[in-house]
């Protein structure tokens, strides 16, 4: 290994570390091995929120019997948004719309486990995402 290979390595390391300890091991298992990550087709409903950040965050649902069977999300944000919106999505699974809208940031963030204190918007912003999307559907199902 070169000088360089070893400096990239040692630099990846500490990244990893610092990110697993900002984010527990859930959290950074969820960042290294995003699920439900991508746009989707032909979605049932679509929540697509700017935050204060200024980081857009979309979410994707497909319904069947009024309840969510298949989610996917988009994010331009940090690492810790991409976390929360994979974690919102998990929790939406198999919710009605009703259910969807009780959805918090807190919800989120007691699902990853622990979130940085100051990324803890990441969560509310994929919380208002998901209310966008129960928007959207309420108004394609009038
Ligand atoms: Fe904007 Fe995380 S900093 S969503």
């Amino acid at each position: 290994m070169n000088d360089l290979d070893q400096f990239l390595d040692n630099l990846q390391e500490e990244i990893f570390d610092e990110a697993r300890e900002a984010l527990g091991e859930k959290g950074f298992d969820r960042w290294r091995n995003p699920q439900f990550a991508g746009r989707m087709e032909n979605p049932d409903a679509h929540g697509r929120v700017k935050g204060t950040c200024g980081d857009t965050m979309e979410i994707f649902f497909k319904f069947e019997n009024d309840r969510v069977k298949q989610g996917s999300y988009a994010t331009d944000g940090c690492g810790s948004s991409s976390v929360s919106a994979s974690f919102a999505v998990e929790l939406s699974l198999g919710k009605s719309p009703e259910e969807l809208s009780d959805i918090t940031g807190e919800d989120v963030i007691g699902l990853i486990g622990q979130l940085p204190e100051a990324d803890q918007h990441c969560a509310s912003l994929a919380a208002l995402t998901i209310q966008d999307a129960v928007t959207d559907y309420m108004n394609n199902h009038k």
